[in-house]
């Protein structure tokens, strides 16, 4: 059923939109009230207004030729443009039809111009916002009511190790590391649900296992009635702040024993001194084998504590000797030479790689090389615990320059060190060899000689890979 209307224009202007009946060469015939007043046309005769020129001048072009081509083959059609008058300025988007008078038989444009520059100024708003949380160096992270990960960015990838598409839809307990009680959780979902913000520092672990320490700032996502919708959190990364402050509790506890060492080595050192002349004096003067006899064991036992109170001797007070510029290389080779006397080091390979241009330095030898052999007699012991059998049995020496540093590597291809064991190796008593084996004063008295020269001593590990010990010493001490 064909049907025709004929009705008034100014029905259109019930309508917010505003909207244009136009002829080809852009003369308005009609416009509604929206558009009046929208464009601040009031007062204004419309055979002044060409249509084409309410277009804003950069987009004007491009709209006119769009419209020109849709008057052409009279299809309906919207394009987004920009419509200025005066001071106003209004993106708009244009829906087209075309429509034939009766009367004259002529083509018009019916256009209607629905006003989107709060949507558009949003959009962009929208835009700048993401583009910040996505490029901030903070990890973000926001998460939906029930717990699922909704959204993540660089840095929250970059942190945590997982890819967005691992995270999203998981809920953040994918990286839980078990160190926080469940108490402490439930406290923090309890505030964010009440709609308050949560800060805490939390331990989590990365994919591959590794802890990443941040302190993380939830807030809730309030919609318009003040509901929560979903959670905003950001995280500080405190890995670095966390690796320092151990380091540092390292240094201190190092530097904490050195003194009580110093202290002791002093006050146990003169009374052992007693004993061992009283001893000697009541060898001589008894004929009593079985005396005799223990007296010998006694010795041996005050002999091994003075070995024990040297140690801690060399570790507190080792500026107390000379230095002279000293053969790094040559010390390490004599060094060798040493542990390969031992019957423990006959089925190990040794293998060096010494740089030739190290300069002599400013050293007490004696010291240094005690730290070698203590390094050495280390990885020949955990070589011959591990690889009986084997014919992995390797331990190799680098030496080498570095801006203005020395760097002396040890390697091993022994059992490794587990990592819990890591920084206590350096503990003076730390030991994991059998009763009598080990007093584990080796690396402790090591680490106190190098730190007495300004210098480092650090360890790398793998378990069952073997050890690397780096020392690196200062070239302009
Ligand atoms: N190359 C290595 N490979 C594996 N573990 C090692 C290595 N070097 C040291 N360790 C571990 O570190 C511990 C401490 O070493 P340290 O030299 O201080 O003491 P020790 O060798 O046990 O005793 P001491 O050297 O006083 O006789 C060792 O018991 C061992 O567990
Ligand atoms: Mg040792």
């Amino acid at each position: 059923m064909e049907r025709k209307y004929k009705f008034d224009f100014e029905l259109m202007d019930g309508l917010p939109e505003m909207c244009f009946v136009i002829a080809k060469e852009g003369a308005i015939l009609d416009l509604n009230k929206s558009a009046v007043s929208k464009l601040k046309l009031e007062g204004k005769k419309l055979t002044d207004i060409n249509f084409y020129e309410l277009i804003d001048e950069t987009l004007r072009l491009k709209t006119v030729k769009w419209i020109q081509n849709c008057f052409n083959d009279g299809k309906p059609n919207n394009i987004v443009s920009r419509l200025t008058s005066g001071k106003i300025s209004l993106d708009v988007n244009f829906y087209l039809s075309n429509f034939s008078n009766q009367d004259t038989d002529n083509i018009y444009y019916f256009i209607l111009a629905k006003d989107i520059t709060e949507e558009k100024r949003k959009d962009i708003d929208l835009l700048r916002y993401s583009q910040v949380a996505e490029n901030t160096v903070n990890p973000l992270q926001i998460t939906d009511l029930n717990g699922k990960m909704v959204y993540v960015n660089k840095a929250f990838i970059a942190a945590c190790g997982y890819t967005r598409e691992e995270l999203l839809g998981k809920n953040p307990n994918v990286f839980s590391s078990g160190k926080h009680s469940k108490k402490f959780w439930a406290r923090m979902w309890k505030i964010i649900n009440e709609g308050k913000v949560w800060v805490g520092e939390v331990e989590n672990r990365k994919k591959n296992g590794d802890p990443f320490f941040t302190q993380i700032l939830i807030s809730p996502i309030l919609d318009a009635e003040g509901k929560v919708t979903a959670f905003f959190g950001i995280h500080r990364d405190l890995s670095e702040k966390k690796l320092l402050e151990k380091q540092l509790v390292h240094t201190q506890k190092m530097e904490s024993i050195g003194t009580l060492a110093a202290g002791v080595a002093h006050e146990v050192g003169n009374p052992l001194a007693s004993i061992s002349a009283l001893v000697q004096v009541v060898q001589r003067s008894t004929n009593d084998e079985f005396i005799k006899e223990k007296l010998k064991l006694v010795k041996s036992q005050v002999t091994r504590i003075s070995k024990i109170i040297r140690d801690l001797v060399d570790f507190s007070r080792p500026s107390n000797y000379e230095l002279q510029m000293t053969d790094i290389n040559q010390n390490i080779r004599e060094a060798i030479e040493i542990i390969k006397v031992g019957a423990k080091a006959k089925n190990i390979t040794f293998e060096t790689s010494l740089n030739d241009l190290i300069p002599n330095l400013p050293l007490v030898a004696d010291q240094i090389q005690q730290v070698f052999v203590n390094i050495l007699l280390n990885a020949v012991d955990v070589i011959v615990e591990v690889h009986k059998e084997t014919n992995r049995n390797v331990i190799g020496v680098r030496s080498d320059l570095d801006d203005d540093q020395l760097i002396i590597e040890f390697y091993d291809t022994g059992g490794g060190i587990p990592e819990e064991n890591l920084t206590k190796i350096f503990e003076p008593f730390f030991t994991t060899k059998k009763e009598g084996k080990g007093t584990g004063l080796g690396l402790w008295v090591s680490y106190g000689i190098i730190k007495s020269f300004q210098g480092d001593l650090k360890v790398f590990s793998k378990v069952d890979e073997g050890t690397t010990f780096r020392i690196t010493l200062p070239l302009h001490p």
